[in-house]
């Protein structure tokens, strides 16, 4: 790719989201490095979440205090309900108060369906949307408090198409886009039940962001034959890059999008239509 190609993908650096704490789960590598460092760029306090990899995390903590963006790091299971409430709780103790949240953490587990094990469903169906409702419930609560609020669930291509041995996690990113728009829908009414759904205010939004195939460590499990056989069904010819999906989600999380809730925004190069 040509340099001014990549110079025209980075972001330019804005004050959109100056004063906004943001937690992005799964935030310290892959799409979810990119959004945190999307969001510090418009100006948001950064907490990002991981589950192992503490390495990565410190890696991450050191990049981003570079740009002199003010952040912290969170480790916790978002397969456990109970990690989801301490997290949230910890951000909000860390920083004060909570405006947007990333669900972003994910994991896959790939089987066909007749040889997926229990476990292999269980975990997935875990992490990807369970993890994604514990942690909205109570972050939810505390923006509806507040009156406003930002959700941003990153889904996948997969939930809209389904896939050969993703049962267990094309379910899981469908999910999330009931999970979404149900969300959307109760906190709209939640708002306007407190009389603070007014002409002006900033709402509480709930939005799905659903990549296709993005250049990440999840996607270098694919075998190349796969990748090539994949890159002939994107119109755009090219996986996707994580600033790409990055973009799309620090849009979201701008005042200036208080209109926009319960929506699915695709990030694939055109591969679903
Ligand atoms: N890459 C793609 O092509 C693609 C396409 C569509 C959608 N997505 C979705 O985008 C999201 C990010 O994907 P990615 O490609 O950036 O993945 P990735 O590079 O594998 O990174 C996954 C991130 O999630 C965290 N995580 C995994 N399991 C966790 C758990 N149980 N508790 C807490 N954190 C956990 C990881 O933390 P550690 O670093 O500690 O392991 C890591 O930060 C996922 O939801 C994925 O499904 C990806």
């Amino acid at each position: 790719m040509s340099v001014i190609t990549r110079q025209a993908q980075q972001e330019i650096a804005g004050e959109k989201l100056t004063g906004r704490v943001a937690f992005v789960t799964g935030g310290t590598r892959g799409i979810g490095r990119a959004i945190a460092l999307s969001l510090a760029s418009q100006g948001a306090t950064v907490a990002a979440g991981y589950g192992q990899n503490e390495e990565r995390a410190k890696a991450f903590m050191a990049e981003i205090e570079e740009t002199g963006a003010t952040a912290s790091i969170h480790q916790g299971n978002v397969g456990s309900a109970e990690d989801c409430r301490r997290s949230v709780a910890e951000v909000i103790d860390r920083h004060g108060h909570l405006d947007i949240l990333v669900n972003n953490a994910g994991i896959t587990a790939d089987r066909p369906v007749l040889k997926m094990s229990e476990e292999d469903w269980y975990k997935v169906l875990a992490v990807n949307l369970s993890g994604a409702f514990f942690t909205s419930k109570v972050a939810l609560e505390h923006m509806l408090e507040r009156g406003t609020g930002r959700i941003v669930n990153i889904s996948s291509i997969i939930g809209q198409t389904g896939n050969i041995g993703q049962a267990n996690y094309a379910a899981s990113k469908s999910g999330l886009f009931g999970l979404t728009m149900t969300m959307a829908r109760e906190a709209a009414h939640a708002l306007a039940k407190a009389g603070k759904l007014t002409e002006d205010s900033l709402n509480v939004t709930v939005n799905a962001v659903a990549p296709g195939f993005i250049e990440t460590e999840m996607v270098e499990t694919v075998p190349e034959k796969v990748i090539e056989k994949l890159r002939l069904q994107i119109p755009l010819s090219r996986l996707g890059r994580p600033e790409e999906v990055a973009r799309v989600v620090h849009f979201l999380c701008a005042d200036a999008s208080s209109y926009i809730t319960g929506q699915v925004w695709a990030v694939n190069g055109g591969m679903e239509m």
